[in-house]
């Protein structure tokens, strides 16, 4: 199913971060250093619509008006591997509220499972951007996005860096409005629910775990 709200991000920096992300022998180390720069990058377009007022300020040689962002900024980074992309889209925004949310896959059924969740208070009056870079079956997108829309969020995004075409039809089915950024758009899913050719299990290679 085709995504209405689907972007993804061509710029020659992204994609070359990408490169790196997707390299077998990057240790963990360059890894999480590209994805620190990468999410730092993605940001511009991930917040490019967001609505701004104008608001008076006084230079050192007059009065004029400037423009501040309406509303606050909430990161939620699905745990574990969003928290590490979320720090390269903290740098840019440093002053946004970031609510976790702890979900992990079931080995066999590939179900998201929920762990953890702790979301900043008000969070429906502010911009949500959901970070995880790897949206897959797509099932934990559409959890993450169930949750925040449960506290009445109206302002919700989603960035990942590889998608297959499987998670974004799942997510077109059930958030079509939620735009989705992505890096990449790979081909499919293999048999255990890894996107090929994707870069891996994103959380070991972050983590060095197995
Ligand atoms: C990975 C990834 C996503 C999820 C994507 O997390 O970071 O959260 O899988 O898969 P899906 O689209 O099929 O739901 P994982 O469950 O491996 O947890 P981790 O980040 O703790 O390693
Ligand atoms: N989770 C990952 O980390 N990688 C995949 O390819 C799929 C799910």
């Amino acid at each position: 199913m085709p995504h209405p709200n689907l972007f993804v991000l061509e710029h020659p920096l992204i994609q070359q971060n990408l490169y790196y992300l997707r390299d077998k022998n990057s240790n963990s180390l360059n890894f999480r250093s590209a994805l620190d720069e990468i999410g730092a990058l993605m940001v511009y377009e991930v917040t490019r619509e967001f609505k701004l007022i104008s608001k008076e300020v006084e230079t050192p040689l007059e009065k004029t008006t400037g423009y501040i962002l309406e509303k606050e900024v909430t990161l939620v980074p699905i745990l574990r591997a969003g928290l590490a992309m979320c720090d390269g889209i903290l740098k840019l925004i440093p002053q946004a509220r970031v609510g976790h949310l702890g979900l992990y896959r079931d080995k066999t059924t590939l179900k998201p499972v929920e762990y953890y969740c702790k979301f900043p208070p008000n969070i429906e009056e502010s911009e949500v951007i959901i970070i995880d870079p790897m949206l897959a079956t797509g099932g934990s997108a559409v959890a993450a996005v169930d949750y925040i829309k449960d506290r009445n969020v109206q302002s919700i995004r989603f960035v990942c860096l590889v998608a297959s075409p499987e998670g974004i039809a799942l997510m077109a089915e059930n958030h079509p409005e939620v735009p989705i950024y992505t890096a990449a758009l790979d081909r499919q899913l293999n048999d255990h629910g890894y996107i090929l050719p994707g870069l891996g299990d994103a959380g070991d290679r972050i983590y060095g775990t197995e």
